[in-house]
């Protein structure tokens, strides 16, 4: 992985402020992509390699939300403080709650290297709202992958998943281990459990995603940009599909 690549997906939430160079190298088109999937089905894997080749940045709605947990007041931005409102009272935060995080750094979504979406939209309300800005800036997608896998494999991913509290890769303890237990091979940072990777939690993010993110792949269809890819097998397998799928689009 491209160390500035890392550094982005690290530091792109702190807004156009931060010391953020965007990704360069020679692209065929600007690859403005969504990642759909359920929890656990790899898009973070997935997205890691998509903007590394691409050379594009990576927007991940659940990185933002836990940064923003991660915050001390005065340091998180106006819609993150508004954000974790809603969280500290157990409530879901709402679609234009969402929206404003990810408005705050639209300076990603208009770069003319494009951006590789993870995570967000998760409603039909945020679709339509991406879809809004898209048109507005006379924007358009290239493409959603839809990432495709049965329910049986999705708790093992989970269950054994580390993330570099630094640079935000991510491992498996059997798939993909680290070279030294508990320590990031990129950049040495430490390695964390995601405090909701356990059974109870697992279960409501995927009636969660059935009920909210599912109906999304219809409103991707009817827009002609969903691209189905078969999420079963190594990582590098699935990406070299995810590969295929986009070149066919191309
Ligand atoms: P978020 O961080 O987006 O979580 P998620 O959608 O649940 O997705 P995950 O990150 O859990 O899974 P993934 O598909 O990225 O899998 P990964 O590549 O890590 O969001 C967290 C929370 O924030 C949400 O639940 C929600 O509450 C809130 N939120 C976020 N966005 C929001 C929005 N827009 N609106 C409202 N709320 C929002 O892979 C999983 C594991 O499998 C890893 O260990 C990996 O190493 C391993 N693995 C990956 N690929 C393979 C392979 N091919 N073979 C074997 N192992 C593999």
């Amino acid at each position: 992985m491209d160390a500035q690549n890392k550094i982005d997906r690290a530091r792109w939430f702190e807004g156009s402020s931060a010391n953020t160079s965007p990704p360069t190298g020679d692209l065929h088109q600007p690859w403005r992509l969504v990642l759909l999937g359920a929890p656990g089905v790899g898009k973070g894997t997935q997205g890691e390699l998509l903007c590394q080749r691409l050379e594009i940045c990576h927007i991940s709605t659940g990185d933002l939300f836990r940064a923003a947990g991660n915050r001390k007041g005065g340091d998180q931005t106006p819609a993150m403080a508004d954000a974790m409102k809603y969280m500290r009272h157990g409530d879901l935060v709402p679609d234009s709650v969402v929206w404003e995080l990810v408005r705050e750094q639209s300076d990603f979504l208009r770069s003319r290297k494009g951006f590789l979406l993870d995570g967000f939209p998760r409603t039909l309300a945020q679709a339509e709202r991406l879809q809004l800005f898209m048109d507005d800036e006379k924007l358009s997608l290239t493409a959603v992958v839809d990432y495709e896998m049965p329910q049986a494999e999705i708790t093992m991913r989970l269950s054994g998943r580390r993330i570099c509290a630094q640079c935000k890769s991510v491992f498996h303890v059997t798939w993909r281990p680290p070279k030294t237990e508990g320590v990031c091979d990129d950049c040495g940072g430490r390695l964390y459990r995601r405090d909701d990777d356990n059974p109870a939690s697992i279960a409501i993010r995927l009636e969660a995603y059935k009920h909210s993110t599912s109906p999304l792949i219809q409103f991707y269809k009817d827009l002609g940009l969903l691209t189905p890819v078969d999420a079963v097998g190594p990582a590098d397998e699935v990406f070299a599909r995810t590969m295929a799928a986009l070149q066919a689009r191309a």
